[in-house]
């Protein structure tokens, strides 16, 4: 059945260009109206006007969709508003937030200044923060919100010189695990996509020219349109690039119960058995680990 966003108001961050731009174009393209936001600057935050937004509104009302341009920063709360207040006044409501806006400052733990550190760290977790706290008391009184964090398997996972943006970007995953407890009673569902697409960010980093002619964004757009739709599962993590898909899940082991009195030898000597990830399995929230510990 196609899946449809008709009568849907979509917010999509940083969808100047690259990832934010298709998943806007395609939203566009299945009725939806579109809020595009982007600052519009390069690479490394740095600069910025609202060109880029414009251009992709211009696209989507060139292919028969309705779309407005904001400019403003995610990093910045009222910037955040602002893209909420855009959409209230010229549609009137706000279903869908994708959080995609994104830049690098990549230097080894060492090199990476604190500054640059703390600008990754607004950007892509307090950019996402903002964004979603604007949304949430707009998809709470509607009953139904659905948003999309943009993670990375460099968060997942680790990359060398990304110690900034990996935290940035598994802090997104923290935040969307207690928005989907919080919001599942009032239908608003909250999923991530951990993308990987040829697109400037990824410019230069060594990936060879035939294997980024096989990263098409278009191919990352269609789980996240899927996880931000009518029937969108919550709290899934999904990892999309060159037709791939697969789902990421934080799991533990089965773990042992080695008593109320433990010496560090004990557990030293039961650390492989503790590890042991084959029967490992994702646990729904904070309170079901505790259970699991006091009982076993
Ligand atoms: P991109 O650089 O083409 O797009 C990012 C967009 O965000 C740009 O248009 C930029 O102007 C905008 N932006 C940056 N800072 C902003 C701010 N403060 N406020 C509003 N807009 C801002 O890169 P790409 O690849 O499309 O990235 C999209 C998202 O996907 C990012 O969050 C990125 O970290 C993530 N990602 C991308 C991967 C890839 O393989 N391309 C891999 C993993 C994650």
């Amino acid at each position: 059945m196609a899946i449809s966003f008709e009568g849907k108001v979509a917010i999509v961050t940083g969808a100047g260009g690259g990832l934010g731009r298709c998943h806007a174009l395609e939203l566009g393209r299945r009725g939806a109206k579109v809020v595009v936001n982007d600052l519009g600057g390069s690479l490394d935050g740095s600069g910025g006007s609202s060109a880029a937004a414009d251009k992709v509104v211009a696209e989507i009302k060139a292919a028969g969709g309705q779309a407005i341009a904001n400019g403003a920063s995610v990093a910045d709360p009222k910037g955040a508003e602002s893209m909420v207040k855009d959409a209230l006044a010229a549609y009137g409501k706000v279903d869908i937030l994708i959080n995609n806006a994104g830049i690098l400052r990549d230097k080894s733990f060492r090199k990476v200044s604190l500054e640059d550190f703390e600008l990754v760290v607004d950007v892509h977790l307090m950019g996402a923060v903002y964004c979603s706290k604007a949304v949430w008391p707009v998809m709470e009184d509607n009953g139904y919100g659905r948003i999309v964090m943009t993670t990375s398997s460099t968060g997942l996972y680790g990359n060398f010189g990304q110690s900034n943006y990996g935290a940035a970007k598994l802090g997104q995953v923290g935040l969307m695990n207690t928005l989907k407890l919080e919001g599942a009673k009032k239908n608003i569902r909250v999923n991530a996509i951990a993308p990987i697409a040829h697109t400037r960010m990824t410019e230069g980093i060594g990936i060879p020219e035939q294997a980024l002619g096989l990263l098409k964004p278009e191919l990352v757009t269609p789980a996240v349109l899927y996880l931000c739709s009518d029937d969108a599962p919550s709290g899934v993590i999904i990892e999309a690039g060159a037709g791939y898909y697969g789902r990421v899940a934080i799991v533990e082991s089965k773990g042992m119960k080695l008593g109320q009195e433990v010496s560090v030898e004990q557990f030293a000597e039961n650390f492989e058995a503790i590890s042991d990830l084959s029967e490992a399995k994702p646990y729904p929230n904070g309170g079901a680990i505790t259970q699991k510990a006091l009982i076993g």
